[in-house]
């Protein structure tokens, strides 16, 4: 057994994040300025989309992409309520209804059929959550949006880099979210990035992550800028610092080799769990690249004698860090008491809610450590077989 505590997630900072991060500072410009440009920039190339624009969140790029989009008080988005908070609570912020959708059983993505059945006059958008990096059915999803005129949102907090059918996720649909929290697949500490093929809502979003102030409020306090500045709307306060996108930067051009080194992760799990069969292990369909941001494995209940939560009670005590994707919007006692769902409404969810763990994956886990958890996962089932 681990002597001491095995992470769920660590962030694969190196001493280039650590420089990077040091020259910003030393540069003397440190909240957004030319670092910011730039990393938007890289970060259009990387994903090939027209347009990127930097914040200090996911939740801000969530928020923003659906006030660009133009929800308003009165209209419907729908949410997959298999994910985190951040997604719906935005579009309450802005004064709209989170119309909550079931999942699919084997990738836990949004069911493109309870969308449909989901839409009303008052639908304006849909904001498909490409869960554990998986991408979700977005030929359905656009169809759909097309037909019924919606907008599509994706939030790809985890999905960076992922391909739909060889389409990178940032230039799929309308407006594309990513995150750059501490545990997602490259980190700025606190950031996000939205990308869009429109320049429009690109310039309305960058206008409201400063306070809705003119053009380049950023540029201010330069040489070439001007103190004189006009608020054109109500904003937010959401624009990226220069040392978090000095920290995206330096973490971008290693991207594809963390991807790699996840996918090392996956391989060593799948391999390892391959004749256990109380657990069902993740699945990539053949059409995806899967970003593995997640590796979320389920237990086949019916074999065992405990439940998940006291597997991951016996996991931490073998000092492995596990964590759980999510508990579904509708089982909160927000969206419960406001908007009465039940857990019948979503059966995929709730089935797979009682089943699921997220095991670490991340670049820096060792094939050892990795061995380690399946050690300690198969252990537990057998010991606990019913
Ligand atoms: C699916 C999903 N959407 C949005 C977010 C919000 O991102 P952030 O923490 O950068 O605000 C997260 C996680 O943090 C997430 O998992």
């Amino acid at each position: 057994m681990r002597t001491s505590f095995l992470s769920f997630h660590v962030p694969e900072i190196g001493e280039q994040d650590i420089a990077a991060v040091a020259d910003a500072l030393r540069s003397g410009w440190v909240t957004a300025g030319p670092r910011v440009k730039e990393f938007e920039a890289q970060f259009a190339r990387f994903t090939g989309a027209a347009h990127a624009v930097a914040v200090n969140s996911g939740t801000a790029a969530l928020h923003l992409a659906l006030e660009a989009a133009g929800i308003k008080a009165g209209d419907e988005v729908l949410v997959p309520t298999m994910t985190f908070a951040a997604t719906a609570e935005v579009v309450i912020q802005l004064g709209a209804r989170p119309v909550l959708v079931d999942c699919v059983p084997d990738t836990l993505n949004v069911d493109p059929a309870a969308l449909e059945r989901a839409v009303t006059p008052r639908t304006k958008a849909i904001i498909p959550v490409h869960f554990a990096g998986h991408p979700c059915d977005m030929d359905a999803i656009l169809e759909l949006a097309a037909a019924k005129k919606l907008t599509v949102v994706e939030d790809a907090a985890h999905a960076l880099p992922a391909r739909w059918r060889g389409k990178m996720v940032g230039t799929i649909g309308d407006l594309t979210c990513f995150s750059f929290y501490a545990t997602k697949t490259i980190t700025t500490g606190e950031g996000g990035m939205i990308t869009t093929e429109d320049a429009a809502w690109a310039d309305r979003m960058r206008m409201m992550s400063l306070h809705g102030i003119s053009k380049d409020a950023w540029k201010r306090y330069t040489a070439e800028g001007s103190w004189r500045y006009e608020i054109i709307a109500p904003g937010y306060k959401y624009n990226m610092t220069d040392i978090a996108a000095a920290l995206g930067l330096s973490q971008l051009v290693r991207c594809d080799d963390f991807l790699r080194a996840r996918i090392r992760c996956r391989k060593l799990y799948d391999q390892g769990f391959a004749g256990c069969c109380a657990i069902q292990t993740p699945i990539s369909q053949d059409d995806v690249e899967h970003a593995w941001h997640l590796y979320v494995i389920r237990l086949d209940l019916e074999q065992l004698r405990i439940d998940r939560d006291q597997v991951i009670e016996l996991l931490k005590q073998r000092n492995i860090g596990v964590a759980v994707h999510f508990i579904p919007l509708h089982l909160h006692p927000y969206y419960r008491d406001n908007y009465g769902y039940t857990p019948a409404d979503f059966p995929n969810a709730n089935a797979a809610f009682e089943r699921i763990i997220s095991l670490p994956i991340y670049p820096r886990l060792s094939d050892a450590e990795v061995g380690e958890v399946v050690d300690a996962v198969v252990g537990i089932t057998r010991e606990y077989r019913r």
